[in-house]
């Protein structure tokens, strides 16, 4: 069914388990945000979720669905230029920000920070467009992987440097399906610099 998955890294039920915490985190600091602003949950849409996809959509469907706060999404997309050398990596967003930005409390969603470049790029585009706040989650974190600093709020599990795939995460557009975040088969992991 799954060919090149070699072995479950964190399963279902870590998942679930984390995810619902992060939930809480992200819906009390919100909740914190929007009483500062003087307004109330019920009144306020002031509050957009952004996934980047395709990879944050199994996390942001899970995530969303346990903030019981009046929120929109707006899904962004990005693509990577790989390169020869570090210096010509680079990651550019496909499409427009959502418009409005300006006043509202942004959480940027991602399933993995590994480079850093992609929400590094992410959290100056939606900086220059004055949030009243910005925060980011991410459900990996490849800490040792990072070429550029990026500030982030919530991180589901910090894992080692190996290609892993599921719940989102993808090898060549595959096993986005599987239920668990799995560690590709050695033979089928890609370069480390594509
Ligand atoms: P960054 O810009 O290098 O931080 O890359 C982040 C993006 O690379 C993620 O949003 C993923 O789409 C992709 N990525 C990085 N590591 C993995 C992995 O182990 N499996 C699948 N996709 C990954
Ligand atoms: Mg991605």
């Amino acid at each position: 069914m799954f060919p090149e998955v070699d072995h479950v890294l964190i399963s279902e039920e870590q998942i679930r388990r984390r995810v619902t915490q992060l939930a809480a985190e992200i819906a009390a600091d919100l909740r914190d945000a929007l009483a500062r602003d003087g307004e109330t949950v019920q009144d306020e849409d002031r509050v957009i979720l952004i996934p980047i996809m395709t990879g944050a959509m199994i996390f942001a469907a899970d995530l969303i669905r346990q903030l019981p706060i009046k929120l929109s999404l707006g899904l962004v997309a990005v693509s990577s230029y790989p390169g020869e050398s570090v210096t010509s990596k680079g990651a550019h967003l496909e499409g427009d920000l959502p418009a409005d930005l300006a006043g509202k409390h942004v959480v940027v969603i991602d399933d993995i920070l590994d480079s850093g470049r992609t929400l590094a790029m992410v959290r100056r585009l939606i900086e220059a467009r004055s949030p009243a706040s910005l925060r980011i989650a991410v459900l990996l974190d490849k800490k040792t992987r990072r070429a550029e600093h990026v500030d982030v709020d919530y991180v589901g599990f910090e894992i080692p440097d190996e290609f892993v795939v599921g719940y989102g995460l993808d090898f060549n557009g595959y096993y986005r399906n599987h239920p668990e975040i799995a560690v590709l088969r050695a033979d089928a992991i890609p370069s480390r610099d594509a």
